[in-house]
């Protein structure tokens, strides 16, 4: 089947917010908790929902606590957030994102942004690249945190497009999981090691062109 449209993770894809996240998490941990957030701890809160993010911060640290202290714990992680991606401008968009984004345009592909953050309609005006999505699907809209294909599959529907026809750009290992649930492609942004279930992977948009994408369905994954 004919590539019609590509998604985009948003955080750790277009920008790198992921960083922003992870400092909020590490802060968090440390001024509740007393301990250490690791950078390799932190890949498995990657594309996963705020709530269901400090679930398995606390999983790790064997710490429990009551529901009704989580939402105090995630509206002061998000509170730090906000205040370091406020700050965002144009300029953290990754290298080769905005050729890239062209290139899709050009090829006339459908353009949708799927993130699992409550934040991303506020860091897509912030970089100014709200106008050029055909569809956003956002954590406010979605119930079902990734790896389950929800935020895809809503893509698609919205787009009136098959899901075999999609190929998704993630950063997340549950991201990849959720685009191969959703019976899309997976192009991973990122190390090679972490992202190896993609079909294919890139450490940066400088690195591909649209054509690697149409490409992909000579893999005949999903045929
Ligand atoms: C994802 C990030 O895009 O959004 C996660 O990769 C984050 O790290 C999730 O937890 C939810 O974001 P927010 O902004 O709603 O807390
Ligand atoms: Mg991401």
């Amino acid at each position: 089947m004919k590539i019609t449209t590509c998604i985009f993770d948003l955080d750790g894809v277009i920008v790198d917010t992921a960083k922003y996240h992870y400092l909020a998490w590490k802060r968090l941990a440390k001024e509740k908790f007393k301990k250490d957030f690791s950078i390799r701890d932190n890949e498995q809160l990657k594309g996963v929902s705020r709530v269901e993010s400090l679930n398995i911060l606390l999983r790790i640290f064997e710490e429990n606590v009551p529901e009704n202290e989580k939402q105090i714990l995630t509206d002061l992680k998000n509170k730090w957030y906000v205040e370091y991606i406020s700050k965002i401008t144009p300029e953290e968009i990754l290298p080769g994102v905005l050729k890239f984004l062209e290139d899709v345009k050009r090829n006339k592909l459908y353009m949708a942004l799927a993130s699992a953050s409550k934040n991303a309609r506020l860091l897509l005006d912030r970089i100014g690249l709200t106008h050029l999505f055909d569809c956003i699907v956002d954590g406010t809209v979605v119930t079902r945190a990734k790896p389950h294909p929800e935020v895809f599959l809503k893509c698609a529907e919205l787009l009136e497009v098959e899901p075999q026809s999609c190929v998704v750009f993630e950063d997340a290992i549950a991201g990849v999981e959720a685009a191969h649930a959703g019976k899309m492609y997976a192009i991973g942004v990122g190390d090679k090691h972490i992202l190896h279930k993609a079909e294919m992977v890139i450490s940066s948009f400088e690195n591909i062109i649209v054509n690697d994408v149409l490409n992909l369905t000579k893999t005949n994954k999903n045929e």
